[in-house]
């Protein structure tokens, strides 16, 4: 059976990613790295329409956290593979340059860039050896395609996401996996809930942030049939702001 893991599935946009996977009829891996509340209320979510989901804890931010897990859930279900690989856990650590801690430069790389190595590559093998092939989304960010001041951390981390998504695109092309990476503008979530609201909404062409249910159905296109022939893109969805 083919499962999808969604990195960072208890909140904001993994959770709304894994209810729309969920709903395509794919077994989904809820990862989370430390609220359990709300990674069951996903997976209780899912079940209780009829879906599968099981929790899967690791911070992708650590290597070897993320091989063992990864190795237990693959010597556990020796006849599935995860081919849906959905990269989407991510911290924000704002600050200008001149007055950033050293730590939250590293920990936004660590968690976007790193984590996206650690699991990525822990699953490539199996996703590329097998004929259905699989589907990388890597969640980047509208600060990755133009920088955004008092996010250089942040911006540094997701475009460098959106090189090694068209860099990966290339390797993996033959043997059926797609990877493509989705550029959200400013989407109502936990992560943006402490931003000026009001006065950031009147940027954006259509006066509102994004719901979490929008940037997961552009998220469930791209690992769907449809979306085989798409590789190596990034698609904006950010209400007309570039
Ligand atoms: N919201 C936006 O406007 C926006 C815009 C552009 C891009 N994005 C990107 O979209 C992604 C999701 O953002 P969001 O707004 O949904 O964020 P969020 O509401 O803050 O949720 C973050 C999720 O990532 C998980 N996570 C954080 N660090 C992790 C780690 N080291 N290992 C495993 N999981 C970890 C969290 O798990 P716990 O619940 O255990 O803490 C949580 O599930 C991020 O990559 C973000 O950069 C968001």
């Amino acid at each position: 059976m083919k499962y999808a893991l969604v990195t960072g599935g208890s909140r904001g946009l993994g959770r709304a990613i894994c209810c729309r996977l969920s709903q395509m009829g794919i077994p989904v891996l809820i990862n989370y790295q430390s609220n359990q509340a709300a990674a069951e209320e996903v997976r209780d979510e899912i079940l209780s329409h009829g879906g599968s989901a099981t929790l899967i804890r690791f911070d992708v931010s650590d290597q070897k956290a993320v091989s063992e897990a990864l190795e237990a859930w693959e010597k556990e279900h020796p006849d599935d593979y995860i081919a849906y690989l959905v990269n989407n856990a991510g911290i924000r650590r704002d600050n200008v340059m001149f007055m950033m801690p050293e730590e939250d430069w590293h920990s936004v790389i660590n968690v976007t860039l790193n984590g996206f190595f650690y699991v990525t590559r822990q699953l490539l093998p199996k996703m590329m050896m097998r004929r259905h092939g699989g589907r990388i989304v890597n969640m980047a960010s509208l600060s990755g395609l133009k920088g955004m001041a008092g996010q250089t951390n942040y911006s540094a981390a997701k475009a460098a996401l959106i090189g090694a998504t068209k860099a990966l695109s290339q390797e993996a092309a033959a043997r059926n996996v797609t990877v493509n990476a989705v550029a959200p503008g400013f989407i109502e979530t936990d992560m943006t809930k402490d931003l000026p609201q009001d006065e950031l909404k009147q940027l954006v062409p259509m006066k509102r942030f994004g719901k979490p249910e929008e940037v997961a159905a552009l998220v469930g296109f791209l690992c769907s049939d449809e979306a085989s022939y798409i590789t190596g893109e990034v698609i904006s969805i950010n209400g007309g702001l570039y």
